[in-house]
């Protein structure tokens, strides 16, 4: 049996005959949307072979399945990164299970820094487009035609357009962009920021690229929001952190809150 085939028997066997529609997975200091969640069950990544130990402060490694405004969800509460292991691959069973458990979409968050004045922190922005800077895929060994996914529409326009309707009927103002993965865990330094900034990115972090790219492996539809939590490197005099970062995101909490309520209640 494989891990993928594994993990999806404890989970029927821990919810029961419970159907997930939409996976969310929720980025750094983003935790605080469980308490939204009328949760049904609770398993811990460890209990799950192949999904990731989540080691990031601010990643808590919990499968959460519930009802969010009536919508059927399973949330991942915390993610891991490539930086931690120098795996790019480290989300693959992770989300080749939130496919076989049924769930027709994905709403994929994370934290990241803003190359746009405009987007200060504390706002939120719609991921449009991303541009990997890392140079590595998640799919580096993988066989067949599958391998060579089309990344045209990755961040589903018709989702897309689901949170932009969210956004509006909350009074939330949702800047949209390009996110450019780093592998971090290094900051970038202003002038690698001033290059993606020239290159079109709006955002920059360390995250979700990877889960992108194997998901629409999978052929599972996505869209992902970025918390804004700090300008760029080299953009403002304060300087950035980790902690900063959990802080920040905590700030945009309620506007997440408010905007994911929306739109999974309209899913
Ligand atoms: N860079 C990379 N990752 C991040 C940032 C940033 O400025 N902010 C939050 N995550």
């Amino acid at each position: 049996m494989t891990q993928v085939q594994e993990c999806v028997e404890i989970i029927n066997q821990h919810v029961k005959g419970f159907k997930p529609k939409i996976g969310l997975i929720l980025g750094s200091g983003l935790g605080q949307f469980c308490d939204n969640i009328n949760i049904k069950s609770t398993l811990n990544f460890t209990s799950l072979p192949g999904f990731p130990v989540a080691g990031v402060g601010g990643h808590a490694g919990k499968l959460l399945f519930g009802e969010v405004q009536g919508t059927s969800v399973v949330v991942m509460q915390g993610r891991a990164h490539y930086y931690e292991h120098g795996k790019a691959d480290i989300m693959a069973v992770a989300i080749e299970v939130l496919n076989a458990i049924g769930c027709q979409s994905l709403v994929l968050t994370n934290a990241a820094g803003s190359t746009l004045e405009k987007a200060s922190p504390g706002s939120v922005m719609l991921i449009t487009d991303h541009i990997n800077m890392t140079g590595v895929s998640p799919l580096f060994g993988a066989d067949g035609n599958e391998r060579f996914v089309n990344m045209v529409n990755a961040y589903d326009p018709k989702l897309s357009n689901d949170m932009r309707i969210a956004a509006k009927a909350n009074n939330i103002n949702l800047f949209e962009g390009v996110y450019a993965w780093f592998s971090g865990p290094q900051f970038e330094t202003p002038a690698e920021i001033r290059a993606v900034k020239m290159l079109g990115a709006d955002a920059v972090g360390m995250s979700t690229v990877p889960e992108v790219i194997l998901a629409r492996h999978q052929g599972i539809q996505l869209c992902a929001l970025s918390v804004i939590t700090n300008y760029a490197a080299g953009m403002s005099e304060s300087d950035i952190s980790h902690e900063q970062t959990i802080a920040f995101a905590s700030k945009a909490a309620d506007t997440v809150e408010k905007l994911l309520n929306s739109y999974l209640k309209n899913q």
